[in-house]
């Protein structure tokens, strides 16, 4: 079976393309190399640098390789950056989306599987979040990728194609061969930041608000490790491809951490103390964002193998053997 992977380069895309390759599937990557590092994909798939703009690039693409799915992973994703430059966001995600299933409906290639976002729920009414809570987004970001959920599901319901949409929580950690792992630019996630103290590239981690009505004050979050959003793409992809379904899941680990337990957890891994100061909380930040993944556990069998110290821990052995990240 061969795979069109979009985004392939990228940090969650190139853990998803090792575990394919690892699984026996031909990967393509579709990637326009804007943010994902060539160095980070296995010398087995083979690599189109392409924009998704390129509607009729990707149709070409899709035409000479034959693929049997996709798995589009690629987007812009940073909150802060989506309130800022909105129109970038509808263009590179939702347009670029629609080109891609353009060019799918007209190449004949029908079984799509979509990295969707916890930032679709906005503010939760209900935690865990379920896969049918209430989807109200409060950034530009995650109201695109409910846009891309809604397009794929209207060419669902009128027969064109079959799809598994996935929700991630908090994305983190890094292979454990440690040679690929997180490297964004700017990096704004809170693992990565944390660890950058003991690396001395920080002073000190801002912890963005300490008034949050949580245990603690600080905002709490499901970290899930790439690996284990990895292995639930290939359950997802084998369950789309053995029949004509069409599934949604929330993946997520269903342990929330506040920030000033990752900070913890991060001086247990490390060893040292990792200085902190207050800062005001981050303009959209929710207090409690945790996932029920009780739909893919019963459904696909899909199991977290990565608890929060095993996600610090494979982090860490990333961001310490490339302090400056494929820069080494
Ligand atoms: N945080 C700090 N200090 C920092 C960075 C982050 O206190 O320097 C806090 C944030 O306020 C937040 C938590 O750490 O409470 C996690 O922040 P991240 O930026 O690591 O992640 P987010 O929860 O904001 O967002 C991530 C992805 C989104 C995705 C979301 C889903 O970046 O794309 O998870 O839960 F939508």
């Amino acid at each position: 079976m061969k795979i069109l992977v979009t985004g392939g380069a990228g940090y969650i895309g190139s853990h998803a393309v090792r575990r394919l390759v690892t699984a026996g599937f031909e990967v393509v990557v579709i990637d326009n190399l804007s943010k994902g590092h060539k160095v980070a994909l296995p010398s087995e798939c083979k690599l189109y640098v392409e924009d998704l703009k390129n509607q009729e690039k990707i149709y070409d693409i899709l035409s000479i390789e034959k693929v049997d799915a996709v798995m589009h992973f690629s987007a812009s994703i940073e909150v802060g950056e989506s309130m800022k430059d909105p129109i970038h966001f509808y263009e590179n995600n939702v347009r670029n989306t629609i080109n891609l299933l353009l060019a799918m409906t007209r190449a004949g290639v029908n079984k799509i599987i979509f990295s969707s976002t916890a930032a679709v729920f906005g503010d939760p009414e209900e935690v865990p979040m379920k896969e049918d809570s209430k989807k109200a987004p409060t950034n530009v970001y995650g109201r695109t990728k409910l846009m891309m959920e809604t397009i794929i599901k209207d060419l669902a319901s009128v027969g064109n194609l079959n799809y598994g949409i996935l929700r991630y929580f908090n994305a983190a950690g890094a292979d454990d061969s440690g040679d690929i792992g997180e490297d964004h630019d700017p990096e704004t996630h809170l693992i990565p930041l944390i660890l950058q103290v003991p690396l001395k590239q920080r002073d000190k981690i801002f912890v963005f608000g300490r008034d949050y009505p949580t245990k603690d004050g600080t905002c709490i979050r499901d970290y899930i490790h790439v690996n284990d959003l990895a292995d639930a793409h290939i359950l997802v992809l084998e369950k789309i491809l053995d029949a004509k379904v069409n599934c949604e899941y929330n993946l997520g680990s269903g342990n929330g951490y506040s920030v000033n337990e990752v900070i913890a957890m991060c001086e247990e891994v490390v060893g040292m103390p990792i200085n902190t100061e207050e800062a005001p909380r981050r303009a959209g930040d929710a207090p409690i964002l945790v996932a029920d993944p009780s739909l893919l556990k019963k459904e696909l069998g899909w199991e977290q193998k990565y608890n929060l110290r095993k996600i610090i821990s494979s982090s860490w052995k990333w961001h310490k053997s490339h302090p400056r990240g494929y820069n080494i």
